[in-house]
């Protein structure tokens, strides 16, 4: 076949595998009426990713494969909204949901009947989507009501948000909508963090808005959210005159909307459809925390109109948080990786929110000792969107003779150790390093996936370690040898020989993963990486001061100060030390690296308007290089680079004689001027 006529071919099949992969799409998300199996979903999906790879001239940014995410960004832009993002007033029970329906009827006088739509108030982020002749050109969250992050990126990979909208859209669209997080979606998720020893997600919501906040989109794929769409802002191009229809002509376009949404007569209809959803509330897959009532006529709720906090023809009626009652069989005290005792109740086990629960926290001792929970106590516990149940306060009539206070420990009732109050916080915490059961969480962490992972290195290898006094330290892991390990109990040869393998291995896991591992407080698996990006190196981590670590975009007082604290500690620095000895990699590759390092170990300070550069690009051209841009002139300084009005910098290096280049050559020393 002549090549045109294979290249026409090629752009055809594509325009409607798109179409196809877009319409069973809707028909999944919108619909909730799939024709085909996943599997068969998937190799559409994978048939069209074959072609563009073969094509790459027919990727366009609303293929379906552009879902995975693309380029991490720097930063959230920040945008308007045109229409602010308003929120809504709140009602808990049947009258107030009655005197909501009186002032709308006096709001638009007694003669005309208003009638509403009820929807589920999913509990997820706000989000305005906006789409110009059906495409989808942006997507912010609600911010301040005024002002939110361009997050267009990010709210891409989701796969219910259509990149395209279908049949006859109208040319301008803003619409509003929830993003959320399924609960199937988010044990996943804590699945996945428990292996890695990350802390885990409380909540729907919180997960949601953490990962609205990613600043890399191909993370957000990973998360798998979802959305749903509830209102118009702006639309141009199309004139709808009831939310109903509203509702109808979004799915047509196949935005999905709440698939429980009801249309009711009068508020009698509107109060039975809530009643009827608080007690089966939990049988969905999401979190929902009440009903929204929406007037159904866009006339009406034009008459309505808004105050400055909420819309007048809208309303939230919230469900209780739920509660229930049991008794408190004893306190037990758990120990952190950070040494942090938190109380835990062990109760009668009870069924709430769906689930059955026979443990909740009580956070800290402050909150036992004011909400005075003892031993044998009838309580109340609750489940408000949150994972783990809170003890909400003991009934004191149903308190037995003889109940006492649970004293609060003056020892770690893991190691004896001395226990200290947090001088910012309020918790209790352990100060013994050597505490086994911080040790145990330190150790599981160290070894975890998102740190050093050695596989097979698991809890119940390191309880063994540990109670053998084998390990006190992540350095001791490297001791270990074969005949060791193989004595241990359920270790074969052929285990031990493999874990072996694996801790070997280890020692050449990137700084990065090291660093994450050490469990510095305030420093997780992004943290790391950022810090081994830009120092390259441990040796040069451990000498930078707490301005130095402030300097680096996205770390702020609170890491800098705390990964100053850690290395300031001896014990920590021992720790370093011995890793080092056993040959444990301290080093992280440079991105760009690639042969000579000409700027190696060259520091370098920036001061004045440059020409070619922006700050940041020369701050990343020096840090390719293999040097290390600093904001203070001092006498380690190499050079200095002096741009139109340098200003004092440049005269301090003067008086210490260090070298003060032009931009041209400093673009000579880096070799970029031609
Ligand atoms: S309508 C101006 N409908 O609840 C009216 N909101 O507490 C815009 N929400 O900010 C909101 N489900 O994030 C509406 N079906 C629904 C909703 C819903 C959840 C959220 C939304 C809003 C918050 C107010």
């Amino acid at each position: 076949m002549h090549s045109k006529t294979i290249q026409q071919e090629a752009r055809r099949r594509h325009a409607s595998l798109c179409a196809e992969i877009e319409r069973h799409n809707r028909l999944y998300y919108v619909e909730a009426a799939p024709e085909i199996s996943d599997t068969d979903f998937d190799a559409l999906l994978r048939e069209l990713q074959e072609l563009e790879a073969e094509y790459p001239d027919l990727i366009t940014p609303d293929s379906p494969t552009q879902r995975v995410g693309g380029a991490p960004l720097e930063e959230f832009e920040t945008v308007e909204h045109a229409v602010p993002m308003l929120s809504i007033d709140n009602t808990y029970n049947e009258g107030e949901l009655r005197a909501f329906d009186e002032r709308v009827r006096r709001g638009l006088g007694r003669a005309e009947e208003p009638q509403y739509v009820v929807e589920l108030k999913i509990d997820g982020v706000a989000i305005s989507l906006s789409y110009e002749n059906g495409e989808l050109t942006r997507a912010a969250t609600r911010g301040d009501g005024y002002r939110g992050d361009n997050v267009t990126a990010n709210i891409r990979t989701i796969r219910s948000v259509p990149l395209k909208l279908g049949k006859k859209p109208p040319r301008i669209l803003e619409v509003r909508g929830e993003v959320y997080m399924r609960h199937q979606e988010l044990e996943r998720q804590n699945r996945l963090r428990e292996k890695a020893g990350d802390p885990l997600l409380a909540n729907p919501r919180n997960a949601t808005a953490g990962t609205l906040k990613l600043l890399d989109p191909k993370q957000v794929a990973r998360r798998r959210l979802d959305a749903v769409f509830y209102e118009v802002a702006t639309m141009e191009g199309v004139e709808l005159t009831t939310h109903w229809e509203t509702l109808a002509r979004l799915r047509e376009w196949g935005l999905p909307t709440c698939e429980q949404a009801q249309h009711c007569k009068n508020i009698k209809d509107v109060i039975a459809v809530c009643d009827s959803w608080e007690s089966c509330r939990n049988n969905l897959d999401f979190e929902m925390d009440g009903m929204v009532v929406k007037v159904d006529s866009a006339v009406q709720r034009r008459r309505l109109g808004a105050t400055s906090k909420a819309p007048r023809w809208v309303i939230a009626y919230k469900f209780p948080a739920q509660v229930a009652r049991t008794k408190v069989l004893r306190i037990t005290v758990q120990v952190g990786k950070s040494g942090a005792l938190t109380p835990v109740a062990e109760m009668e086990p009870v069924a709430l929110a769906g689930t059955k629960v026979k443990r909740a926290t009580l956070h800290n001792f402050e909150d036992l000792a004011k909400k005075d929970i003892q031993i044998g106590d009838t309580v109340e516990i609750q489940k408000a969107g949150e994972i783990i149940p809170q003890v909400l306060r003991h009934l004191p009539e149903f308190r037995p003779d003889g109940a006492k206070p649970f004293p609060i420990p003056k020892q770690c009732p893991e190691c004896g150790g001395e226990v200290h109050k947090d001088p910012e916080g309020v918790h209790l915490r352990c100060l013994n390093l050597s505490c086994p059961a911080q040790l145990k969480e330190r150790l599981e962490h160290f070894a975890g996936r998102a740190a050093m992972d050695i596989e097979g290195f698991g809890p119940a290898l390191v309880e063994q370690l540990v109670t053998r006094e084998l390990v006190k330290s992540p350095a001791d892991i490297y001791d270990l040898n074969e005949d060791v390990l193989s004595d241990l109990e359920r270790m074969g040869k052929k285990s031990a020989a493999n874990l072996m393998n694996a801790i070997n291995s280890s020692r050449n896991q990137p700084l990065r993963r090291l660093l994450h591992g050490l469990g510095i407080r305030h420093v997780g698996g992004h943290t790391a990486e950022i810090l081994a990006q830009y120092f390259g190196s441990m040796d040069r981590l451990m000498e930078a001061s707490v301005e130095e670590l402030q300097e680096i975009h996205e770390i702020g007082e609170t890491v800098a100060r705390s990964v100053r604290d850690f290395f300031d500690t001896d014990e920590n620095r021992t720790l370093v030390q011995r890793l080092q000895k056993r040959g444990v990699n301290m080093r992280e590759e440079s991105r760009a690296a690639t042969g000579a390092q000409p700027f190696d170990g060259k520091t370098f300070v920036v001061t004045g308007t440059l020409q070619r550069y922006s700050r940041d690009g020369i701050h990343a051209r020096i840090k390719e290089l293999g040097g290390r841009p600093t904001s203070s002139v001092t006498s380690k300084t190499d050079y200095v680079v002096a741009g139109e009005s340098p200003g004092s910098k440049r005269d301090k290096a003067r008086e210490l004689g260090i070298p003060v280049l032009t931009e041209d050559e400093f673009e000579k020393l880096a070799g970029d001027s031609r």
